[in-house]
């Protein structure tokens, strides 16, 4: 009888590779658009054709009628994407080799499956019905959300079912955790963070849009009295969403605490859900010190990230499981929006812009 070769043997275990492959991509593909990002502004919000300074954004492709989509619409069908994939990957657990129960809701697994599917229920159904207007979007932007958010949902989905996942959060162990309490107080503080200051740009804009339709409904009437007919004209023409100067809370100190918050909330979650991905010893101040400075010394060499770029999915960064991941590419892909809408607000209202707000990080960006 014909022997196999061993050597020649090979498995192939599909949801597995996809799960290394999103993990890895996700991490990589999210700091090169980061870069790109400080130099491009993504087409949506108040860097829509129709709201940029010039009236027009300087990629002269985004300003194209004919890819611009709803920015309520598209941003509602970009982000239940996330909560939908991770359902199914909840479901179908990819990692596991046997089919397994959903976790219990006051399992501490349960408890972060809750809190991910409170975040998308504000992010993608609330906040969105509730807001009087969003600005247009180029179809590029809930394109790559749809794709962001598919890879996210399935591996943290697939990280919270797998065989590690149930390990590290399995009982009353996890409860007891420090890294857990403080992780999910962190969730906490920075949700309700997000949800404030997401609704301090909400009245500004329905507070806006109750203006206008009061000057509308004048401009109406001196229609009818057929007395300023280019005045009424002009004002009408005037298109673009309204922005003001956001005040109160964190906002007296950066200029995007929503997304400072945002940081904070999923920083938390991470904390709680996975183990920190850098090795630290903090057994004593000058451990803890060597420690932190050796792996920013890996992180800044090229040579990690050309390793980074070569090495095949399965072993890519051991040590970043998916909470982190996420962390990662929302700090990755919101900073530069950041900076970039803080130059925005300062040049658009110069003078009266407040001098010492930071952009996104009290005190110190
Ligand atoms: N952007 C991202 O990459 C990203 C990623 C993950 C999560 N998030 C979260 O999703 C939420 C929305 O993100 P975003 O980037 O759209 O935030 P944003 O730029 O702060 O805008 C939020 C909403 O407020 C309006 N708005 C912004 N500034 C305003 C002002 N000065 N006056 C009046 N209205 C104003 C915007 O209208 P316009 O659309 O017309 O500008 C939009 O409807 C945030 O909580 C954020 O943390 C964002």
């Amino acid at each position: 009888m014909a022997r196999r070769d061993p050597m020649k043997l090979k498995t192939t275990n599909v949801p597995l590779e996809l799960y290394d492959f999103a993990r890895k991509w996700l991490t990589l593909l999210s700091l090169a658009i980061m870069l790109v990002l400080f130099l491009i502004n993504a087409p949506f919000g108040r860097f829509a054709g129709n709201n940029h300074k010039r009236g027009r954004h300087p990629v002269g492709l985004f300003n194209s009628s004919w890819f611009l989509v709803d920015g309520i619409r598209s941003w509602i069908v970009m982000e239940m994407v996330a909560p939908l994939t991770f359902i199914y990957a909840l479901f179908k657990s990819p990692l596991s080799f046997y089919k397994v129960p959903l976790p219990d809701a006051f399992s501490p697994q349960g408890v972060l499956i809750i809190l991910f599917l409170i975040h998308y229920l504000n992010r993608a159904l609330i906040n969105p019905l509730r807001t009087p207007s969003r600005s247009t979007s180029h179809i590029i932007v809930p394109l790559a959300g749809i794709i962001f958010n598919l890879a996210n949902g399935y591996i943290m989905g697939s990280y919270l079912s797998s065989p590690y996942g149930r390990i590290y959060l399995g009982g009353q162990y996890a409860f007891d955790r420090t890294s857990f309490r403080v992780g999910v107080l962190l969730w906490v503080v920075g949700f309700v963070g997000n949800v404030a200051h997401d609704e301090i740009l909400l009245q500004l804009r329905k507070r806006a849009a109750e203006r206008k339709a009061k000057d509308e409904k004048e401009a109406e009437d001196d229609d009818s009295k057929n007395k300023d007919k280019q005045g009424t004209v002009a004002k009408k023409a005037a298109a673009g969403e309204y922005y003001g100067i956001p005040s109160g809370l964190l906002y007296e100190f950066i200029s995007y605490p929503n997304y400072f918050c945002e940081w904070i909330e999923w920083t938390g979650f991470a904390l709680a859900a996975a183990p920190f991905p850098i090795p630290i010893d903090a057994t004593s101040v000058s451990t803890f010190q060597s420690s932190i400075l050796s792996a920013l010394r890996t992180i800044v060499s090229p040579w990690t990230w050309k390793n980074a770029l070569v090495t095949p999915p399965y072993a890519f960064a051991p040590t970043l499981p998916p909470p982190w991941v996420f962390v990662l590419a929302e700090i990755a892909l919101m900073l530069p929006r950041a900076y970039k809408g803080h130059v925005w607000y300062k040049e658009r209202f110069g003078e009266r812009y407040p001098k010492g707000r930071k952009a996104v990080i009290p005190f110190v960006f």
